[in-house]
């Protein structure tokens, strides 16, 4: 990656491998798929990185119950995360996996520059922990029955001789930083809780003896990197290189170079990322990334999703039923991003149906239809695009707030403004009655101003729609012969041409 242009790097949380996908990760990784997609028709230069955490006593547990070694489990896991962003169309650049050999190496090299930098020491913990969470409780913490607030599971009793990593040095640091960049952490009404976390924050235990399946503390085998220490430095170590590493970690100009733009993931795990892993990055004097933003969660008519309830949504199920474009463009579209939000099917349905179907698709239909019959499917010759048009203006302003919304990481408001264009675009069709004006010759031209007004306007809309639902769009990008987005910035209000053809895609969205 060059340093100098702009660049774009996005990380989606490494998901646990210790059951099979379900639809909160899917969540995650539409909303990155679709901020990634954006930058990419901005022209950033842009690198999505997903992956998986394979580490740590929850997956050995799991693996162990399977009565398969825990690193095949890994395999068969991981293969269903990849078959899972295939169907979902998750372009991603990088896919990090915590049992890389390479990433042992960047891990362990990682351990060493901190060990030498005097923030880890050795010291006997107790404390009680959630191996769901992989994380340490307080009696603050828990439910009534020493039960894991998150996870509804009982804690576990620990006491061993770790290593630590020596957090507290950094606190203030993290605190100043949050303080002195606003949007550091993301959504901003998250920021007080992460305030709260680092008056609370205490040097924490990064080994476990009691832990086998995990990368060896160098220098000391009889104990395992704590997962967490080890799964974060899954977004570094893609882009380290060569074999001195710790000279590498120190002056590798790609090092310098990689500095995330954002962290996304789930409020559940914003602790980690906007305190620990911070914390770890300035002690090993690496960027820090620019921002963290943790996402609410998904529920399904409004109830926590759960085996025990059995009430999860698989997410190929959904997809199979309904088509990609419904499932992508429901969660993006119906969760404000970053606030918790719910999943009923019937709320889906309608959803899709008033959207894709009756504004979107209905009014691609209807104008191609009329063009096919009252100008022979191609661009009238009579058309003169008016940039100065109320159309035109309403497009372009649309494109801007869009614009706008997506670099506030606000995909939500990105789409809800493609649809104010299409109402607008609805609206006026259906009070200018171009069917009844094209039929006559002195009204002709009227017709042919509306027709062909509107189909500019969907030019643009199928390219803003592009990082939400693909397969959709890109029927609509037919519409004029292309096979891909132009890049944003050539956009243009006189995209048609007179007597160019114009291509009807069928169906752009069938019904639910
Ligand atoms: N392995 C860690 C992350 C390590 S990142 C270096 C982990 N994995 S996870 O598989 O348990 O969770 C991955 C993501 O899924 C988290 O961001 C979490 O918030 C998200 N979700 C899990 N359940 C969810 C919902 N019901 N709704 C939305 N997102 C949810 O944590």
């Amino acid at each position: 990656m060059s340093m100098l242009s702009d660049r774009f790097f996005l990380t989606t949380p490494l998901y646990y491998v210790n059951a099979e996908p379900h639809i909160g990760s899917a969540y995650t990784n539409m909303v990155c798929d679709a901020l990634a997609r954006y930058q990419r028709m901005t022209g950033n230069e842009v690198c999505l990185l997903t992956g998986v955490d394979e580490h740590g006593g929850k997956i050995e547990t799991t693996a162990e119950k399977a009565g398969i070694d825990p690193l095949s489990y890994c395999d068969q896991i991981t293969a269903k995360f990849k078959a899972l962003w295939e169907l979902y169309k998750i372009k991603y650049d990088l896919f990090s996996r915590t049992t890389d050999p390479h990433h042992s190496e960047v891990v362990q090299a990682f351990f060493r520059r901190v060990l030498a930098k005097g923030d880890i020491y050795k010291a006997k913990y107790k404390g009680l922990y959630c191996l769901a969470c992989e994380d340490f409780k307080t009696e603050r913490d828990l439910l009534d029955g020493k039960l894991c607030s998150i996870h509804q599971i009982p804690v576990q009793e620990y006491g061993e001789s770790n290593y630590f990593f020596a957090l507290s040095r950094y606190t203030d640091s993290i605190r100043a930083h949050i303080k002195s960049n606003p949007g550091f952490i993301l959504p901003r009404f998250r920021e007080g809780e992460v305030l709260a976390w680092l008056e609370e924050a205490r040097d924490f235990p990064i080994s476990r003896r009691s832990v086998k399946w995990g990368i060896p503390v160098p220098g000391d085998e009889e104990q395992t990197i704590y997962v967490w220490f080890d799964a974060l430095l899954g977004y570094l170590s893609p882009f380290i290189e060569g074999a001195d590493l710790e000279g590498v970690l120190a002056i590798n100009p790609r090092i310098q170079a990689w500095r995330p733009s954002a962290h996304i993931i789930g409020k559940d795990i914003l602790r980690f990322h906007a305190v620990y892993w911070i914390g770890m990055l300035m002690s090993a004097g690496l960027p820090l990334p620019k921002h963290v933003f943790g996402h609410g969660f998904l529920t399904k008519d409004g109830e926590k999703m759960g085996k025990t309830r059995g009430n999860i949504i698989d997410p190929i199920d959904l997809v199979e039923r309904f088509g990609l474009d419904a499932v992508r463009f429901y969660f993006l579209f119906a969760i404000p991003f970053g606030n918790d939000g719910d999943f009923s099917e019937k709320v889906f349905i309608d959803t899709c149906n008033a959207y894709l179907a009756n504004r979107l698709g209905n009014l691609v239909s209807r104008v191609l239809k009329l063009c096919e019959t009252y100008s022979g499917g191609l661009v009238a010759t009579e058309y003169t695009s008016d940039p100065e048009s109320e159309t035109a203006q309403r497009t372009l302003e649309g494109l801007r707030l869009y614009r706008e919304a997506f670099e506030a990481f606000d995909p939500q408001s990105a789409l809800t403004k493609i649809f104010e264009v299409v109402d607008f675009l609805n609206l006026r069709f259906t009070s200018k009655k171009p069917w009844e004006t094209l039929k006559n010759p002195e009204s002709r031209l009227e017709g042919i101003k509306i027709l062909f007004e509107t189909l500019e306007s969907l030019y643009f809309i199928a390219h803003q729609i592009m990082p939400f639902t693909p397969g959709l769009a890109t029927r609509m990008l037919a519409v004029y012969a292309l096979d891909q987005p132009l890049p944003l910035d050539q956009l243009s209000w006189n995209s048609l041409r007179p007597g160019q053809n114009l291509v009807n895609p069928g169906a752009l969205f069938s019904r639910i």
